[in-house]
């Protein structure tokens, strides 16, 4: 083993794999913690998103309107220690950058200050684009997200497919184009026509990103938990399940409670003992009453443990 870490990705890479040949297609997980982080990155994903969507699949809030500025830093902060060769993005949650310019940039700046993120991601277009240049004015570079954004569920009515009609792709195509031009270095496409993705990823100069945008952006997204299958109830058609953790998890966990309630576990393999010499010593000491419990020993074991103090 050469001991040799492999070079953390940057934007500018991730930005230039647009015009990458042969195409490479960028691959973004979501992450919620270190081990999650580790998982994504030795699957070779280039981006982990720190995405609010850990408000309903790790923290249990029915939507991800829910989850705080502070709670993000904590799981972002958690990825980041993980040291991933993936360019991580925090994902900046509701009300974190609605209220001012200036409290987005502040709370841009934690989850790179705070956090070690390289960047962040936010939701929206036109309206956005104020916010996106002061943040871009603070060296923090911003992805983009435009299409189904879950944050705006209620103002949609719900999770619900975005641009299906005419009017309302050429609305998106030009919303993508306003923000590429705003200078941000991707675009998550999400619940939108592949035919409108396909428009969108031909008329903009940075990777579109998709999830549940068909086969034509530059990328694809998927949350993590949905992926591995750690995840209860109904997920969307978009979303394909390479592993069912939830099951395994389970099937394990129960496994363990049968060997607890059986006395199959611990077993010997699993104790800690006392070296021989000192297992004699304190029989001896036990015997002649120096146990101070006035009653005779266990029955030690002879083998010694393996090298643990
Ligand atoms: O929060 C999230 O996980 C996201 C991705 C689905 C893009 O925004």
């Amino acid at each position: 083993m050469s001991g040799r870490v492999a070079p953390r990705l940057t934007i500018p890479e991730i930005r230039a794999s647009k015009h990458r040949r042969p195409r490479r297609p960028l691959a973004m997980l979501t992450a919620a913690d270190a081990p999650t982080a580790r998982l994504a990155d030795e699957a070779g994903a280039d981006i982990i998103l720190v995405g609010d969507s850990l408000a309903m699949v790790a923290l249990g809030y029915e939507t991800t309107l829910s989850v705080t500025m502070d709670e993000m830093i904590h799981h972002a902060r958690a990825v980041c220690r993980a040291r991933p060769r993936a360019v991580v993005i925090g994902d900046m949650p509701y009300l974190s950058y609605h209220l001012s310019v200036g409290e987005a940039v502040r709370n841009a700046g934690r989850f790179v200050a705070e956090a070690g993120c390289a960047g962040v991601k936010i939701e929206g277009g036109l309206k956005r684009l104020p916010v996106i240049a002061a943040i871009q004015d603070a060296e923090i570079p911003v992805m983009g997200h435009v299409g189904l954004t879950p944050q705006s569920c209620h103002v949609m009515g719900g999770y619900r497919f975005q641009a299906r009609t005419a009017e309302a792709a050429e609305r998106l195509v030009e919303e993508a184009r306003c923000l590429d031009e705003a200078g941000v270095f991707c675009i998550v496409l999400e619940g939108i026509p592949a035919e409108v993705a396909r428009i969108v990823t031909s008329q903009v100069s940075v990777p579109t990103i998709g999830i549940g945008a068909g086969p034509d952006c530059d990328g694809q997204v998927l949350v993590m938990h949905d992926v591995l299958g750690l995840t209860w109830g109904e997920t969307p058609r978009f979303v394909r399940r390479y592993a069912d953790f939830a099951t395994d998890g389970a099937r394990a966990l129960a496994r363990f409670v049968e060997d607890v309630r059986a006395g199959r576990f611990p077993a010997e393999a699993e104790c800690y003992e006392l070296p021989e010499d000192e297992a004699a010593r304190l029989r001896e000491r036990w015997e002649a009453g120096g146990g101070g419990l006035g009653t005779s020993p266990p029955a030690t074991r002879s083998r010694r443990a393996g090298g643990e103090e």
